[in-house]
């Protein structure tokens, strides 16, 4: 089990603890009870109710707590206000008071919307994330983004609100889907082209996710404990110096810019957030190459790692690239007029860079099919 601690550097000196480890649902108990002194209300998806419904109890065990469970929908078309509704509706029918607790068990849909659920119930109540996918684990429970989806974009209603604990059981990670696995991996790979930037003790985290790929595609216990808390450590670490994105933390948006846009203009069903992300990854580096921020040589190197974990790297025919491009346009990335763009400048190095030029945007767009 991995014990990491994740301390802010706002004026308030949050912190909290990030535990990492298999078979340690039994250990929650102690959390729960620090930060509940009488209930608990559990926002999970249909789907992962029914896959760990029996296991509840075990996470209670030692705890007298009354606890309830709000079950949504599950799917990112639900991260929305009717839903957010349904778990603020949830926590009032269960009397839910400012000394009891929200926990967020499922993947980022269910922690960015019960944190944003806790954030404003009642002005604001703790928190537990238990996340269930590798996503989950590596980035969104971690940090404090919490958010809803509008038909304007993604995530454009939330706030920066931080959990109490996160608490990643890789046991959950066996029941993940094929596809989820690879959504997951591709924000971990993301962590390898900005590790440089994110702190200076270099690992060559790249090198290690080349080197370990099919002991982490066969779920190695070992390595993957290793993967999930070295994101976590780079994560906590960018975070730690700019919890509200005042400046380094945009750093974690790298390939979001067109990754975001194509899951719009997707209607948010087409791609998991991992694959429109690992698209928007490959057209930063495109963006970087064509305005010569990188070599041919790293660009060859990124392209290898993208290639060795077989993400999805085209958008398909159907989808209009002006589609993407106005998705862009909406985006909160864009300052004075001007588009942010988080793009690779050398080995696991990223900028943001406040005024890249659409024409070469679009045309990189373009080149994504
Ligand atoms: P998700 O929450 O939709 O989960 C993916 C699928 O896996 C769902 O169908 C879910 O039911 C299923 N699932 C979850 N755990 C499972 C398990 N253990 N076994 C079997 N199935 C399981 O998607 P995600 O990839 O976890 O998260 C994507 C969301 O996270 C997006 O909404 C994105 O905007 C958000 N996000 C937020 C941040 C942040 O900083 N807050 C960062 C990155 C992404
Ligand atoms: N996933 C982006 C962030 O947490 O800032």
């Amino acid at each position: 089990m991995i014990n990491l601690n994740i301390e802010l550097n706002s004026k308030d000196r949050i912190n909290y603890p990030i535990i990492i480890g298999s078979s340690i649902l039994a250990e929650i108990s102690e959390f729960f009870l620090k930060f509940s002194s009488k209930k608990v209300v559990i926002v999970t998806n249909e789907t992962i109710f029914e896959l760990y419904e029996e296991k509840f109890p075990e996470m209670f065990a030692k705890t007298n707590l009354h606890i309830e469970y709000c079950v949504i929908p599950d799917g990112e078309m639900y991260k929305n206000q009717i839903t957010l509704d349904k778990i603020l509706t949830c926590a009032f029918e269960a009397k839910l008071g400012r000394d009891d607790l929200f926990v967020a068990f499922g993947g980022g849909v269910i922690g960015d919307i019960t944190g944003f659920a806790a954030a404003i119930y009642l002005r604001g109540i703790n928190f537990i994330q238990i996340p269930t996918t590798i996503l989950a684990q590596v980035d969104s429970s971690i940090g404090g983004k919490v958010a809803i989806n509008t038909p304007y974009g993604k995530n454009l209603l939330g706030a920066f609100y931080q959990p109490k604990a996160v608490i990643s059981d890789l046991d959950f990670l066996k029941t993940l889907p094929k596809r989820e696995v690879l959504t997951g991996l591709s924000e971990v790979i993301k962590y390898s082209f900005i590790e440089k930037t994110c702190e200076s003790n270099f690992v060559n985290f790249a090198n290690f996710l080349l080197e370990n790929c099919d002991l982490i595609l066969k779920n190695n216990e070992n390595i993957l404990e290793k993967t999930i808390s070295r994101c976590c450590e780079l994560k906590a670490s960018v975070v730690a110096k700019d919890e509200k994105e005042n400046g380094i933390r945009a750093i974690l948006n790298f390939g979001h810019t067109i990754g975001h846009a194509i899951e719009k203009a997707t209607e948010y069903n087409f791609f998991t957030h991992g694959e429109a992300i690992s698209i928007g990854m490959k057209g930063a580096f495109l963006i970087s190459l064509k305005l010569k921020k990188i070599s041919k040589d790293y660009f060859d190197f990124a392209q290898s790692i993208l290639d060795r974990y077989n993400f999805v790297q085209k958008i398909p025919e159907n989808v209009q690239a002006e589609n993407i491009f106005q998705a862009i346009s909406y985006d909160k990335k864009i300052k004075n007029g001007k588009l942010r763009f988080v793009l690779p400048v050398g080995y696991a190095q990223v900028k943001l860079f406040e005024d890249i030029e659409s024409e070469l945007i679009f045309n990189v767009i373009k080149e994504l099919y």
